[in-house]
């Protein structure tokens, strides 16, 4: 699906981090069109030489991790020495991830590897986290959660599925509620509210996981540390 800016603002974004992976690493593979840049460049590294595992963050991020050529492990195995993955929105170090849905398995990765690498184009950038918060729910825990998200302001909407009938049904069996909270003033606060509702099961806020933000534009890249 497409989100965010020009396919080469990503690009340059994914090649920029997937250059900071190194020989008898485990790297994180995230999910989007961002990270796919990263995942392809890791490909294309590993059919010259380059010997890395890699742990997928969805469906999408392992199909296309195993069509490139990259060989695969599990966080039962291994711990990732580096996570490269996208972003919705990204505000100082903070994001709003899982515009695909894929923010639980993500969030697990990220937050297991060493260093996270965020790769995003420019038109993710603001001073302030404002986009709809994914929520992933439990099935049987929609109608409590999203009243629960309505009382802390978050006006939960069910995501709808494109070219299916019904739902978004997540990669771990689950439903999606985007939740608009406006501008978000306090992103940890919010996030442990949102962890603290029984039946969710993760929430798209990532709050002081990220090491480095890679920004791609049209005709450059910049790596950004967390406070910038
Ligand atoms: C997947 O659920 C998301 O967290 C993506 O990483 C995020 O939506 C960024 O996607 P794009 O790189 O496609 O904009």
């Amino acid at each position: 699906m497409k989100r965010g800016g020009s396919d080469e603002a990503k690009r340059r974004a994914g090649e920029s981090a997937a250059e900071a992976v190194a020989d008898g690493m485990v790297v994180g593979l995230g999910t989007g069109s961002t990270a796919a840049h990263a995942i392809r460049a890791l490909g294309r590294a590993v059919d010259s030489g380059l010997d890395i595992e890699g742990i997928p963050t969805s469906y999408q991020s392992r199909d296309l991790a195993r069509d490139v050529g990259i060989p695969l492990t599990t966080l039962d195995e291994a711990t990732p020495d580096l996570a490269i993955d996208g972003a919705d929105q990204v505000a100082g170090g903070d994001l709003i991830k899982g515009g695909g849905a894929a923010h639980a398995r993500e969030k697990i990765v990220d937050a297991a590897a060493d260093r996270f690498l965020v790769v995003a184009d420019d038109s993710k950038l603001t001073d302030r986290l404002s986009a709809p918060v994914p929520v992933e729910v439990l099935p049987d825990a929609r109608e409590p959660v999203a009243d629960r998200l309505g009382d802390l302001g978050g006006d939960p909407e069910l995501r709808a599925a494109e070219r299916k009938d019904g739902p978004v049904v997540t990669d771990n069996g689950n439903l999606v509620l985007d939740c608009d909270f406006g501008e978000i003033d306090d992103p940890a606060a919010l996030g442990s509210d949102l962890s603290a509702l029984p039946g969710v099961v993760e929430h798209g806020l990532f709050v002081g996981l990220a090491d480095e933000i890679h920004v791609g534009s049209d005709d450059d890249v910049t790596v950004r540390q967390p406070g910038e």
